[in-house]
């Protein structure tokens, strides 16, 4: 077995004086370690007192996320030797929930939001039998819909690595959204479809700013990225009066207007609450920092609207 010499740069935190810093660890170790195996050399040789949380020691667990040069992921799962660029590997905290003691963070933020979407299967008189020694099929096409989700170990590497939470820390976020999606796929759940989109829509999918580095952190390839886009388009398509239909429904209004979209009023009428007012708000004050006038800041119609019109109302007879 070949050793290498590296400098493992991990973050601490002292809950006792609220300290916060990074410490070096020079270390000599064989090129085989995981992260979580060096963290593990470090603890047993150099410094007892450095704390992590691990379990399985497997990617079964979900215990050891944390953040490996800047990217979420499982500690037992990622090669050490990978991760050393100019002789350095920086091991980190997830981002987004509190931390407890140096890698260790406080979970429980997260998990409150997941009760939130009701993650539990409610089942249904008509498809699930009342006798529990009658089998409650899943057709296996049906099972496909939702098999790769179910795969999720709640680690939160997501979670510690979505953007959408650093700009609103009450966002969902993106493992509990991929739950919901889950359960709604399920064929056997009871709740009804608009029950469960109701429950992800405040400081839910909408806030979801597609950045897919929950795709990137995940370490068992689910994507809630996009599970997220389908809650959206379910949530469109469940018919209620929503954020996405009085957005879609202002799109249209005012590309037929003006040929353009009205970013100015969008989040006001999209949203329909303090949030909308808040963003429309934030928007004027911006176009004034750029030295626009009020009568510059929404759409004018452009010289061939009618044209562009006529075109519309054309292809709406023909659908
Ligand atoms: Fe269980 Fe890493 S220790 S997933």
């Amino acid at each position: 077995m070949n050793k290498i010499k590296y400098i493992a740069k991990v973050k601490r935190y002292n809950p006792k004086t609220n300290e916060s810093y990074f410490q070096d660890f020079e270390v000599e170790v064989e090129d085989s370690l995981t992260v979580l195996e060096l963290l593990m050399y470090i603890k047993d040789k150099i410094d007892a007192s450095l704390t992590f949380r691990a379990f399985c020691r497997s990617a079964i667990c979900g215990s050891c996320a944390m953040i490996i040069n800047g990217r979420a992921g499982l500690a037992c799962k990622i090669q050490a030797k990978d991760k050393v660029k100019n002789g350095v590997i920086r091991i980190e905290p997830l981002n987004n929930l509190p931390i407890v003691k140096d890698l260790v963070v406080d979970q429980e933020p997260a998990f409150n939001k997941l009760k939130s979407i009701k993650p539990y299967l409610v089942p249904d008189p008509k498809v699930v039998p009342e006798n529990n020694k009658v089998e409650s099929l899943v057709l296996p096409e049906e099972f496909e819909r939702y098999d790769k989700q179910t795969d999720c170990i709640l680690c939160m590497a997501c979670y510690g690595q979505c953007n959408a939470l650093e700009g609103d820390e009450k966002y969902i976020g993106p493992f509990q959204l991929t739950k919901a999606f889950r359960f709604i796929m399920d064929t056997r759940d009871g709740v009804d479809i608009k029950t469960r989109i109701k429950l992800t829509e405040n400081h839910g999918i909408w806030e979801c700013v597609q950045c897919q580095m929950c795709l990137a952190a995940c370490p068992k390839g689910i994507r809630p990225a996009e599970d997220i886009l389908e809650l959206r388009r379910i949530a469109k398509d469940t018919g209620e009066e929503n954020i996405a239909t009085r957005r879609a429904q202002f799109w249209f209004e005012t590309v037929y207007a003006t040929g353009q979209i009205d970013k100015w009023h969008l989040p006001e009428v999209a949203f329909a609450d303090e949030r909308g007012k808040a963003a429309t708000k934030k928007l004027e004050e911006e176009f004034r920092s750029r030295g626009m006038k009020e009568d510059e800041f929404g759409p004018k119609p452009f010289a061939d609207i009618k044209k562009f019109q006529n075109f519309i109302k054309k292809l709406e007879k023909e659908l």
